[in-house]
């Protein structure tokens, strides 16, 4: 890969944290055969939770000194950082939480805590990215036309201190060419779920049977990524690049449908994190109507300080409305026995994550479950 004098310099600076994040993008760049390094506007960082990189990763996040070059936005946490106790999670757990999120503050890290950082600070179409929560990846691609291949937590992290990401892969607009033309029936959730186990990493072309909404093809981007391994779709008429490329000639058809499953004893909603509208949403399906299963909804800390009268409304009729983390990155629910979402992606970690039971369904259902 070639190298500047400058990304050469930093290879050898002083700093070691700059330099550990130069070695990490050149063997990246050279595992990819990327031909060069390039600016990127914003970088996302997953794996934040205490969960999921323990010990071990709260070692290595605590010897970064650097600053960052770009700004940067963070995944979501084990927990609520102000209704913890509420979500039954230990005072330990809590403590090496907070270890983990001063580092991300101290390197200058944007506190976001949340998966869906395209509602707080959107990217603009063709903006370079290095972003590493897989349904923000696709939706960035997909659904904004910015740029970003999947890159791990620590790749992303050593983007935002270098400001910049080999070039490869999804940052070339001839690989972001659709190669599977697929035609979607049923609920998108449940079609993107057997859509990624199918596709692997594909970049399919939909075409719909009637108009989608934008959080449709949200969690439809969710499931695909949970699944297998796409970082981008396209959507007839609907997404910005669909018109670029010639339409695959290979077609298959997939229905999103929902089988019965147990009998839940949490209905959660928001994987990928809700938005103001799915709030919104929530709020009509209950009509007034108190809700008599546990029910928690979660979004983004930003989305509940800019809709707090949506949100308290959903409160009165019982609904816990989290923020700064989610359904599978907490081991908060760890503790039922069934727990029923619409998210393909929350359908497809559950399991594995929370070793719990789960049943899917569309969000009118989850929201009538909740009431049952
Ligand atoms: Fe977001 Fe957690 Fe789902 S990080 S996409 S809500 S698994």
């Amino acid at each position: 890969m070639h190298l500047t004098r400058e990304e050469e310099k930093l290879l050898e600076s002083e700093n070691e944290t700059v330099r550990r994040c130069m070695e990490i993008l050149v063997a990246e760049g050279e595992a990819n055969e990327a031909e060069r390094l390039i600016e990127v506007k914003s970088a996302h960082i997953s794996g934040v939770s205490y969960d999921n990189i323990g010990d071990a990763g709260l070692e290595w996040l605590e010897s970064l000194e650097a600053e960052l070059r770009v700004p940067a936005t963070l995944n979501p946490a084990g927990m609520d950082l102000e209704r913890w106790r509420e979500m039954g999670i230990e005072e330990e757990f809590y403590c090496k939480q907070m270890r983990i999120l001063r580092v991300f503050e101290r390197l200058g890290v944007r506190m976001t805590l949340t998966c869906t950082p395209y509602y707080l600070l959107k990217p603009n179409f063709g903006d370079h990215l290095a972003w590493s929560e897989s349904s923000a990846i696709v939706y960035a691609n997909s659904l904004i036309g910015a740029r970003t291949n999947r890159e791990s937590g620590v790749s992303a992290i050593a983007a935002a201190i270098i400001g910049k990401i080999p070039y490869y892969g999804m940052h070339i607009k001839e690989n972001r060419a659709p190669t599977i033309a697929v035609r979607i029936r049923g609920d998108l959730a449940a079609a993107g779920y057997e859509a990624g186990k199918m596709l692997r990493d594909e970049v399919p072309y939909f075409i719909f049977e009637r108009s989608v909404a934008e959080e449709e093809l949200k969690l439809l981007g969710a499931a695909l990524a949970a699944t297998g391994n796409t970082v981008m779709f396209h959507a007839e008429g609907v997404t910005p690049e669909w018109k670029d490329f010639n339409v695959p000639e290979e077609r298959i058809e997939i229905e999103g449908k929902f089988e019965k499953g147990c009998e839940p004893d949490l209905v959660t909603v928001g994987c990928p994190h809700a938005s103001p509208r799915e709030l919104e949403i929530i709020l009509n399906i209950l009509g007034g109507r108190k809700v008599r299963r546990e029910f928690w909804v979660f979004t983004a800390r930003e989305v509940v300080m800019k809709n707090q009268n949506l949100v308290k409304k959903l409160e009165e009729l019982g609904v816990k409305v989290f923020s700064d983390t989610c359904m599978v990155v907490s081991p908060a629910t760890s503790k039922f026995d069934c727990v029923m979402v619409n998210s393909g992606k929350a359908l497809h970690y559950l399991p594995k994550n929370r070793r719990v039971n789960v049943r899917f369904g569309d969000l009118r259902s989850c929201v009538e479950m909740a009431v049952s």
